[in-house]
């Protein structure tokens, strides 16, 4: 037989109410000693909620439903640890759904956590080069009235008809960040590999690079500007055509794509930063380890994926809560896979 709040109550001594608002993370006034005599005999009793029956009263399940685009990249992985680890702490639990960069599985998600009746979303939606599917995701949502947060990547919310909150980082300033370094270091002919261009994150980033550009009397040129998918292989073979154009240094809108930009360079006999300089953007914990550690763009994606926890389970816990748009400011971190440009490229001396 399952242990019960009362059955914790009898061994403690301690009123039902009491035993449930400590068990159920509410605000109270309860001692620390009080709390743990709680929590130690809801371990020796193996307690555990049934949530079943909690959420037919409550119309609540305390789980949260967080889609993420690529697992596989650890910046999305550092979001939902930081998301994670919050919500255990405010006492709910998270459904991890990874999309793969698919559109089509952002809708089919929504609906799988609506069937299991999470109390909110953290939506990082996913795109491709020419589609993204929120204003469906939003179509499915809008009846329920649950609570979203947009994590990383802001989407047009015309289709829910009111805002969202939305925690990410500056992208424009990062993207100036980058290509200001590239600059100051005597970089004139700098491409830039973006990330898909349906993503407003890549949208913004290649906004900042062309403002740096402008800042220093450059004029854009696109045709140093290839779009890019976020993963390696893009960044590997769209570099070989910006290098067949003479280019002293990459900026890559993300960690994943620079990685291929060095097998890029390594296949062609090039050093990193000697013969090309490269930059990229997140800071995965994996880049300060390259042969040439990488020069990139920090974002605090534990960060950004904890407050993101906190939002939504604000909203939760307060509807009607209005909850701000929360920017973190990006930081270039210089290291070794930037350099001045080689005087002497083209002239046979290495
Ligand atoms: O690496 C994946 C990229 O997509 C990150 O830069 C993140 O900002 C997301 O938009």
């Amino acid at each position: 037989m399952a242990t019960t709040i009362r059955d914790i109550a009898q061994k403690t001594g301690l009123s039902v109410s009491t035993v449930s608002l400590v068990l159920n993370h509410k605000k109270h006034r309860i001692s620390k000693e009080t709390c743990d005599r709680v929590f130690a005999a809801a371990k020796e009793m193996n307690y555990h909620p049934n949530h079943a029956a909690v959420s037919l009263i409550t119309k609540r399940t305390k789980a949260i439903g967080l889609i993420i685009p690529d697992i596989t990249n650890m910046f999305f992985a550092e979001i939902a640890k930081g998301a994670e680890t919050r919500c255990q702490e405010l006492g709910f639990s998270v459904f991890l759904c990874n999309t793969n960069d698919k559109p089509e599985k952002d809708v089919e998600y929504v609906n799988v956590l609506l069937d299991r009746g999470v109390d909110g979303f953290l939506l990082v939606t996913s795109f491709n080069a020419s589609e993204n599917m929120a204003a469906e995701c939003f179509k499915a949502l809008r009846p329920t009235e649950k609570p979203i947060v947009l994590v990383d990547r802001v989407v047009s919310t015309e289709e829910y008809g009111t805002s969202l909150p939305c925690v990410q980082s500056d992208n424009e300033l990062g993207g100036y960040l980058a290509t200001k370094h590239l600059l100051e270091l005597g970089h004139r002919s700098i491409g830039c590999i973006t990330g898909p261009m349906g993503a407003q994150s890549s949208q913004h980033r290649l906004f900042g690079h062309i403002r740096a550009l402008q800042e220093a009397g450059i004029t854009f040129n696109p045709a140093l500007v290839r779009e890019g998918n976020y993963h390696t292989q893009t960044g590997f073979s769209l570099s070989s055509e910006l290098l067949d154009q003479g280019v002293t240094a990459i900026f890559a809108c993300n960690d994943m794509m620079a990685y291929g930009v060095y097998r890029q360079a390594s296949q062609r006999g090039m050093r990193v930063p000697e013969d090309l300089s490269i930059v990229g953007f997140d800071d995965l914990p994996f880049s300060e380890f390259a042969e040439a550690p990488l020069t990139t763009v920090k974002q605090p994606a534990y960060l950004i994926g904890e407050c993101a926890a906190s939002k939504i389970i604000g909203m939760i816990n307060n509807p009607g809560e209005v909850q701000e748009n929360v920017q973190f400011k990006p930081e270039l971190i210089v290291r070794k896979s930037t350099s001045k440009p080689n005087q002497h490229k083209g002239a046979g001396i290495l």
